[in-house]
């Protein structure tokens, strides 16, 4: 396989047909716009609280914020009340999203506590009744994102996906795992997502284990999937999604010198202290310099000083410091 097709939802043309996962924590604004400068097919924001939404908590719609140069980009939504569900799609379609993604997968305890994510795999006739409820509310396409069941061995994904296309839902993310697996690596399962993948009216989106750009690859190729979305890997490399593409079709990944690596972090610190200020802005940058440095020498040290950088002169200067070390190498 070297060529990538679009990835239809509904009437969006999707391309590359490759996603960036919704990542609480990580995927806000300011992260997604440097994914999407390099090329991203369809993005997502965190999951977000339909409940919150329902309630007009500030915190929780400020998840929903974007950019113009974002879209198209989808929110990701959880809860468990149909009717709370469709409003927050109601509410995210008027502000501008092209695509409502609701979340049936997160193993969260928190979340699977409260009956959402994971937690409505064990009860699909409540799935259909928010499937419907959600489908009624809103006109853009409409996606779930889910696991292959609750119970470790379980696999419910025929009679989900038969339920999705009946409820007119556009497209289906499968991660291959169990809710009670959470993130074991050797636990997932791609031939469960090829299988569903050949009974499958709608686009099936196959997710889960993506280390290196060979992965998005093979994942296309096991599954035959109508679109891969890659979420851990992008943490640290806002560029594996389109050196993925390139991969795929050119048989080669991009690869960055050290300097264009800085140049993406600076900027990536930029928008995060322009969009957050600098006291949380800075708090942000934290977990994802953590992951900008993996593998690199010197990584520990840098790392244990971090959590001591204030300001982003501060966070800037320890950042220059480090890169200088590794230029003089
Ligand atoms: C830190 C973190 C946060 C996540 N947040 C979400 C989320 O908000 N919504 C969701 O559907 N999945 C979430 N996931 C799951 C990912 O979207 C994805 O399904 C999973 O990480 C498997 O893909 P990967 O192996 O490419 O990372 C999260 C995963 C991680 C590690």
């Amino acid at each position: 396989m070297n060529e990538l097709k679009s990835l239809k939802l509904g009437k969006l043309e999707i391309f590359p047909p490759i996603l960036l996962a919704p990542l609480a924590g990580f995927t806000d604004s300011p992260f997604r716009r440097i994914v999407r400068e390099f090329g991203a097919g369809l993005m997502s924001t965190e999951m977000i609280s339909s409940v919150g939404i329902y309630y007009k908590d500030q915190k929780t719609i400020s998840l929903a914020n974007f950019d113009k140069s974002e879209h198209p980009i989808a929110a990701q939504i959880f809860g468990s009340f149909p009717d709370k569900l469709a409003y927050a799609a109601s509410f995210l379609e008027s502000k501008g999203f092209d695509v409502i993604d609701i979340n049936i997968g997160c193993p969260t305890l928190k979340i699977i506590k409260s009956g959402s994510g994971g937690a409505l795999l064990k009860d699909l006739d409540l799935i259909k009744e928010i499937l419907t409820s959600v489908r009624k509310a809103i006109k853009i396409p409409l996606t779930i994102k889910a696991r292959k069941g609750f119970k470790k061995d379980e696999n419910i994904l025929k009679e989900l996906i038969n339920m999705a296309e009946g409820e007119g839902v556009d497209a289906v993310t499968i991660h291959g795992i169990t809710v009670e697996e959470g993130f074991l690596k050797s636990a997932e399962d791609w031939s469960s997502i090829k299988e569903v993948k050949k009974v499958s009216s709608i686009p099936i989106i196959a997710n889960g284990g993506i280390e290196k750009e060979q992965d998005v690859k093979s994942l296309f190729e096991t599954t035959f999937a109508d679109g891969v979305m890659v979420g851990r890997s992008a943490i640290n490399r806002p560029w594996f999604i389109k050196s993925s593409e390139n991969y795929i079709q050119n048989g080669v990944g991009i690869s960055l010198s050290l300097n264009e690596k800085l140049n993406i972090i600076l900027r990536h610190i930029d928008l995060e202290v322009k969009e957050k200020g600098d006291y949380i802005g800075i708090r942000e940058m934290r977990k994802f310099m953590q992951a900008y440095v993996t593998g690199m020498r010197g990584a520990t040290h840098f790392r244990s000083k971090l959590n001591t950088v204030q300001s982003k002169d501060e966070l800037i200067a320890l950042l220059m410091g480090f890169f200088a070390i590794k230029e003089a190498i």
